[in-house]
């Protein structure tokens, strides 16, 4: 089973345990390589559609690993009795469409290692994550294809982000690496090309602005602590 390397890198973090929940799970890809590898033990596999519940349903029974899951549709974390699963990953949605699972879900998610990967309103989401009395416990970037996607893993407990952490995530600030560095070039040509199409009076401006200040300074940082990689 070919796994995209997102996917893959997704399944890596989640660890050794006896059973983790798949929250919006469609296809069912991850859950799959999940139980194969023997990563885990067990998977509570649930979507909010019956459609797409039934890929994985396909899926895990083509691999011979239908016995070991259970198949849920529901809303989020609804689908989850608290101390259930040791793991949650909630991955390939909007940040705010995960900050509303996990304000809907707190009680199942409060003994779980949350593995969360959104496609965008990521810095929405780690505000909440704070706010909400998680602690960071990882935060990076990869990139897939010609696609960055930021994966974020947290678990009840004390933290504060720094300015620089809430925009490009805790552990790449930290140590660099190749495709946060790719990133960064990336988001400045973008703000660079966003600040050609925004009139200078407008609220947009200031805010792409400071994101580019910060955004060289971060390049600037990693330069000169070595961790510099393109
Ligand atoms: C783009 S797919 C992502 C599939 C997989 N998690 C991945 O990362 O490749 C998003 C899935 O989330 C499901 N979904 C959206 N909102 C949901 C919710 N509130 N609760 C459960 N599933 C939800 C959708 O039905 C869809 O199957």
């Amino acid at each position: 089973m070919k796994l995209s390397y997102r996917l893959e890198r997704l399944s890596q973090c989640v660890p050794q345990c006896a059973a983790a929940a798949d929250i919006g799970s469609d296809h069912g890809l991850l859950p799959c390589r999940l139980l194969e590898s023997g990563r885990i033990e067990r998977a509570v596999i649930a979507d909010i559609s019956a459609a797409s519940l039934q890929k994985a349903v396909k899926l895990l029974d083509v691999q011979g690993l239908a016995h070991r899951a259970d198949f849920r549709t529901g809303n989020g974390l609804d689908v989850l009795l608290p101390g259930e699963v040791q793991a949650i990953v909630i991955a390939g949605m909007g940040g705010l469409e995960i900050i509303d699972i996990l304000r809907r879900g707190a009680a199942a998610a409060a003994d779980a290692l949350l593995i969360l990967q959104p496609m965008r309103s990521v810095r929405d989401l780690r505000l909440y994550l704070m706010s909400a009395g998680y602690a960071i416990r990882s935060d990076f970037v990869i990139k897939d294809g010609k696609k960055f996607y930021q994966i974020i893993t947290a678990r009840m407990g004390e933290d504060a982000l720094i300015l620089d952490e809430e925009h490009f995530g805790r552990t790449d600030i930290e140590r660099g690496g190749a495709h946060y560095c790719a990133y960064l070039v990336a988001q400045a040509a973008k703000l660079q090309g966003l600040l050609k199409d925004v009139p200078e009076e407008n609220a947009a401006y200031t805010a792409h602005t400071q994101l580019l200040e910060l955004t060289k300074r971060q390049i600037q940082s990693l330069k000169e602590r070595g961790l510099w990689q393109i």
